[in-house]
């Protein structure tokens, strides 16, 4: 069984691509078989790790899109992280976008051309770009959870309503199963009013449940990829590296009622 999970929030620079290497390195972490799939042509995810759609020799999302590919396994890149895997962005994508927006049914391509990983992961954790096109709305179309990062600033709240009325819309126009799984409070520090105030708010919008354990502020998170690490490497005692290993252990612990599970093909 794959569950799928999309780090999405129409605000950009919010901590999706941090949130989505981290959750992704950290279930790998706990034995789980994970591919990170980045859906973004600044192809941050894949980067993270060294791995790029160019310096892989055309492997990647675009090639599955685009390639009616015979061996879609063939396109995933290794991290060096026992169970962890990346099926790379990259500028292609901006192309594909263009290309395909208009026609019919292009939406549901990307839920088609995955349905071969469900074997064999337990994770699909997808990356998103924060623009609404094609890319977006397909990976909003193929998943069941929408997993919001959320920096403590009240500029924040808009992207969150504005990912808000985008689900609605998605849930009216055929993916019922998507839901806000969770808002993870990022850039969170509980000293500051703004972030008590911030979540106070969320939950008596959403409710407590949709709080999910937050992740404090550090400098290491912006310096790790430039060494090819994630903070689990760079700095294993920092507070984002606990605060993210808390939160992958919670995420792996979250359940649906039986709507969050995909079926295996094989
Ligand atoms: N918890 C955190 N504490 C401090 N800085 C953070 C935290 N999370 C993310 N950042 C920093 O915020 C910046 C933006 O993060 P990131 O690239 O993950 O955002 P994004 O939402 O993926 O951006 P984009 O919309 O461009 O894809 C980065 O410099 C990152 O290091
Ligand atoms: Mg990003």
């Amino acid at each position: 069984m794959a569950r799928l999970i999309a780090f999405a929030n129409r605000k950009g620079g919010s901590g999706k691509t941090t949130a989505a290497v981290h959750v992704a390195a950290g279930l790998a972490d706990l034995d789980c078989r994970v591919l990170l799939i980045d859906v973004d042509p600044q192809a941050h995810a894949g980067l993270w790790f060294g791995i790029s759609s160019r310096e892989n020799r055309g492997r990647g999302l675009y090639r599955l899109l685009t390639a009616e590919e015979k061996s879609p396994l063939s396109l995933v890149a290794k991290t060096g992280r026992g169970n962890l895997d990346v099926l790379a962005g990259g500028p292609g994508l901006t192309e594909y976008e263009a290309e395909n927006s208009h026609k019919r049914g292009a939406v549901y391509e990307l839920a088609r051309l995955i349905a071969p990983y469900f074997a064999h992961y337990d994770y699909l954790i997808f990356d998103t770009p924060p623009t609404v096109g094609l890319l977006m709305l397909s990976v909003l179309t193929a998943t069941r959870w929408i997993l919001l990062p959320l920096p403590m600033q009240f500029l924040a709240m808009e992207g969150l309503a504005e990912m808000v009325r985008l689900l609605y819309k998605i849930n009216a126009s055929g993916n019922k199963s998507l839901r806000l799984k969770g808002i993870i409070p990022v850039m969170y520090d509980k000293r500051l009013k703004i972030s008590s105030n911030i979540q106070k708010e969320v939950a008596r919008v959403f409710g407590d449940k949709i709080l999910l354990p937050g992740v404090r502020p550090t400098v290491k998170l912006a310096e790790a990829p430039s060494f090819k690490q994630t903070v689990f490497e760079y700095a294993p005692a920092c507070t984002a590296a606990l605060d993210y290993r808390r939160l992958a252990k919670h995420i792996k612990e979250l359940r649906g009622a039986g709507e969050d599970s995909v079926k295996r093909t094989e």
